[in-house]
């Protein structure tokens, strides 16, 4: 087979903030999969850059009183170092504010005009009069039109979820200074996108190029109205480029910024003496594009509809991937749940968390859940307990003697290994990790269950059975080998220290297929320890931030989640009032606020989650609770809720129940625990 030549980017991340668990989805997600494709023998580079033009970056260095060009290069600096700690290795990392970008950027541009595309309209927008500049719509707030919620942002109201624009607000005002911003007119350029209509249909209809879910949301929201016009400069101050013919007027950051996946290869291509249109211009190369559901968009209409009008080659596949969430909420700087990248490095070995994502990483669009007990127990028990335990079982016992030279029967047990290497290769392929993973650990379930039953400690013991223990070895070391040219993708590291342990090339996807022998076996150290819980906690205690801050740029977590349903119109009564009581009576129920540790399903009980609960320090209390229908257990873990903690035990058939804790509803799965704001800690008395 020809090796393929492929190009694979991750989005830029915005160089106004830190990276952080969410970002790392992403990142590891393709990292992985560009791993995959490089042991496969395909030629594939891996681009990226920090996406640094815009009003927030602006706005960011100067509240650090610094250029714009100091600040992002700093930005830059820890990002790369973040992600190198994380072992996510790029070709090449560059930067939209680059000499070799704000070329392309002029190239596309003409190709656009030249195609007829662009037009000017006169766009009246809320001006800061003292800032000096136009606000987006992010930097307004005031209330909402529609419910005249206070403190609503320009764009949509978080109270009634209405949409609006920045103008309609009532009463607005900068969230830059505070002053009351004046409307202003300004004209800008927009991109005709409705000419593109007819390519953009067959292009993310074809079912080639796009998750099919994606696809029908195209259809279903964008393709089946007429397109509009995007709004792609704007006037200054604005830290871009600006565009030729219009002094003073910029590219709006989503236009320079897509470009910058060219750019990155420029640099690449120039470093290593390789022609640009060989990636960008040449059908054979395929480009995939990784990217999170939020910017879906930007990628799957604007930037296709530039790649075609300017002639360049178009995605082959844009891979979108959903949501993290920390413990079944959005990420949230108060309950250290907001976890930077570099603090999880203080604490925690990244493979962990490569591992972890591999293993809940599916090719849809589903959000997915870091849950530290999940976390802590598929690494312990599946790296560690599994993979990890088949070589430590065995590489002691032949360090002296090295590997059979010939290597012995085994049962047809590689064999097997060797033939489901194309199924693990295809579901690596399809961006499925979580089946490469489970098939992975059943070959380590199938070389434990050999270890297991040829018993080599004992053979260990009989000078006679030098033989027979060399070969037990010999087979358990090559599953061991085997496993980890699979696993290679996602655990580079163990790659690396295998090799070392089994003078092992591992560098291609065929050494799964063919067993090693006579080689020599290095003194075996250790491989991955297991995780030690208080290391969790400690990395949860130091993402606390007492004070969240109200204008956080850059977090789009908080949007993502942040879905509530509206409040509807709801019976200010559901149900008749209990009789009256006095104070003292009240003061008799002993309400705390109260951590849920773990939350599992009590089998044979139809309604009954079993719950622990801890009311901070050493105490805690086991309760079960009728909550199944309306809760999934592992949502629950890591949640605060109200219990009573003075309830008389009570011993149920499951077990004694120490506890209760309170809900609202009528039960069933209409059913909604309490939980206190954010701050209250467990043991916290309700009053
Ligand atoms: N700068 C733009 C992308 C420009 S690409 C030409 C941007 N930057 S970002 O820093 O906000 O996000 C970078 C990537 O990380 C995006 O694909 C985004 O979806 C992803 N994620 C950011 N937070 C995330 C989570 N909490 N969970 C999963 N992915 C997340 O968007
Ligand atoms: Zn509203």
């Amino acid at each position: 087979m020809t090796p393929r030549r492929i190009l694979v980017t991750s989005a830029l991340p915005y160089a106004n903030g830190p990276i952080h668990l969410g970002h790392l989805v992403e990142y590891l997600q393709t990292d992985i999969w560009v791993r995959f494709q490089k042991l496969r023998g395909n030629q594939c580079i891996y681009v990226c850059a920090d996406d640094t033009h815009g009003t927030a970056i602006m706005i960011s260095a100067k509240k650090a009183g610094v250029k714009e060009e100091e600040f992002i290069a700093k930005m830059s600096e820890e990002h790369q170092r973040d992600f190198a700690g994380f072992g996510i290795e790029f070709d090449n990392y560059g930067s939209t504010h680059s000499e070799e970008n704000r070329v392309l950027c002029h190239e596309v541009w003409a190709a656009l005009l030249e195609a007829g595309l662009i037009k000017e309209k006169d766009v009246t927008q809320l001006f800061d009069p003292v800032a000096g500049t136009f606000l987006a719509d992010r930097f307004v707030k005031g209330t909402c039109p529609n419910c005249k919620s206070p403190n609503q942002y320009g764009d949509n109201c978080d109270k009634c979820n209405a949409t609006y624009s920045p103008t309609d607000l009532i009463d607005p005002v900068s969230a830059l200074s505070g002053a009351t911003p004046e409307l202003r007119t300004a004209t800008h350029l927009f991109v005709e996108l409705e000419q593109l209509r007819e390519f953009l249909i067959e292009w993310t209809q074809s079912g080639e190029h796009l998750q099919p879910e994606v696809a029908n949301y195209l259809k279903g929201h964008f393709l089946s109205n007429p397109l509009r016009d995007w709004d792609i400069s704007r006037p200054g101050p604005y830290f871009g480029f600006e565009i030729p013919g219009y002094p003073d007027h910029y590219w709006y950051v989503w236009f320079d910024a897509p470009i910058g996946y060219m750019a990155s290869t420029q640099q690449w291509c120039d470093r290593h003496g390789e022609e640009f249109d060989t990636w960008w211009r040449d059908p054979e190369t395929e480009i995939h594009h990784f990217i999170g559901k939020d910017i879906t968009y930007f990628h799957t209409l604007f930037w296709p509809g530039m790649l075609k009008s300017a002639g360049f080659n178009l995605p082959t596949k844009v891979h979108i991937h959903g949501f993290l969430t920390v413990a079944g909420e959005k990420m949230s700087k108060s309950k250290g749940t907001f976890i930077k990248a570099e603090t999880y490095l203080k604490h925690l070995d990244p493979a962990y968390l490569r591992y972890y994502y591999a293993s809940k990483l599916g090719p849809r669009l589903d959000d997915l859940d870091l849950n530290f007990e999940e976390f802590q127990n598929k690494v312990n028990a599946d790296l560690v307990g599994k993979v990890i335990n088949i070589a430590s079982r065995c590489a002691k016992l032949v360090h002296k003697t090295g590997l059979s030279a010939t290597y012995p029967e085994d049962g047809g047990l590689f064999a097997a290994g060797a033939k489901l290497g194309e199924e693990i290769a295809a579901a690596y392929e399809n961006c499925d990790f979580a089946k490469a993973t489970r098939l992975i650990m059943e070959l380590a379930d199938a070389a434990n269950l050999y270890v297991d039953t040829q018993t080599p400690w004992k053979l260990a013991k009989d000078p006679d059975q030098a033989q027979q223990l060399q070969d037990v070895c010999t087979v358990t070391l090559n599953l061991f080998r085997q496993i980890v040219v699979y696993l290679a993708p996602v655990l580079p590291r163990l790659a690396q220290r295998t090799r070392e342990l089994l003078h092992a090339p591992l560098a291609s996807w065929n050494e799964s297929q063919t067993p090693q022998a006579g080689t020599p076996v290095a003194e075996f150290k250790h491989l991955m320890k297991r995780i030690d819980p208080k290391d969790i906690l400690a990395m949860i205690d130091d993402s606390k931030e007492p004070e969240a801050k109200a204008l956080e740029a850059g977090d789009k977590t908080a949007t993502a989640a942040a879905h509530h349903p509206a409040d509807s119109a709801e019976p200010l009564l559901a149900e008749p009032l209990a009789p009256e009581c006095s104070i003292d009576d009240f003061a008799k129920v002993d309400l705390r606020v109260a951590r849920v540790l773990a939350a599992v399903e009590v089998p044979d009980a139809r309604k009954l989650l079993k719950l622990t609960l801890s009311l901070g320090g050493e105490e805690t209390r086991t309760v079960f609770a009728g909550i199944k229908a309306a809760y999934q257990p592992e949502r629950l873990v890591g949640r605060l809720v109200i219990m009573v903690a003075n309830l008389a035990p009570r011993q149920m058939k499951f077990g004694l129940s120490e506890g209760m804790v309170t809900a609202a509803g009528a039960g069933g799965t209409e059913v909604f625990l309490l939980s206190p704001d954010e701050g209250a800690r467990p043991g916290h008395r309700v009053h």
